[in-house]
């Protein structure tokens, strides 16, 4: 009994989950057809850019218990297109330094799958002239720190130009929805579940 083992305990989790939740049928087939699984993260290369910049406001949010909250991210860069695209990660550090230790020189240079994207345009038609955005996310009360970053190379071939702030929810002890883990290795999917939200 060895190899190959990881992605069954996933995905028996991951079925419990979508069957949890009454909102989605229960067909595992469909974790594939998420539009968070077209993004090749593990291909993601850094490119951070000097004037590139992306900041989210506000720093803390659910101030008044909320355990879902809009929050606002502008971005600026020099030389936008219209496949750049905005991640939303949780936990905030997501760069190398959160791969697993054990396999940290052959692991990607992310290791950490975004919970939520969208494209920098999608409320700035603008932007392939102008290089300014903004976006607004709604988030969910992850009981971690949040932070977002800004990828040129389009979804296939991301490559991180800039990093936002973090923020963080007030009330890390709130009500929490349905959550697997992060897996151990770079190549193991994390699930993140909520309700009410359009992934
Ligand atoms: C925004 O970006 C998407 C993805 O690249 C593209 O399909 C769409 O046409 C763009 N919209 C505008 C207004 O440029
Ligand atoms: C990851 O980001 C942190 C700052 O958030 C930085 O100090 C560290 O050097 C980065 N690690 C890698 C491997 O890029």
């Amino acid at each position: 009994m060895d190899g190959g083992g990881t992605s069954r305990p996933l995905t028996v989790a991951a079925a419990m989950l979508v069957c949890f939740s009454n909102l989605f049928s229960c067909v595992l087939g469909h974790i594939g057809e998420q539009p968070l699984s077209k993004i090749a993260i593990h291909k993601a290369t850094p490119a951070l850019h000097d004037s590139a910049s992306i900041s989210a406001s506000p720093v803390i949010i659910g101030l008044k218990g909320e355990d879902t909250e809009w929050v606002s991210v502008e971005l600026e860069y020099p030389h936008p297109s219209s496949d750049d695209w905005v991640g939303v990660f949780s936990p905030a550090k997501f760069n190398g330094s959160s791969c697993p230790e054990n396999k940290r020189d052959e692991a990607p240079f992310i290791c950490s799958a975004p919970i939520k994207y969208k494209y920098a345009n999608h409320s700035s038609p603008d932007y392939a002239k102008t290089g300014k955005a903004s976006l607004k996310f709604q988030l969910i009360n992850q009981r971690a720190d949040i932070s977002f970053a800004l990828f040129a190379g389009g979804l296939s071939n991301p490559k991180l130009v800039a990093v936002s702030n973090s923020i963080i929810f007030s009330n890390p002890k709130a009500p929490l929805y349905p959550r697997l883990a992060q897996g151990k290795a770079w190549d193991e999917m994390t699930v993140t579940w909520t309700s009410g939200y359009d992934i």
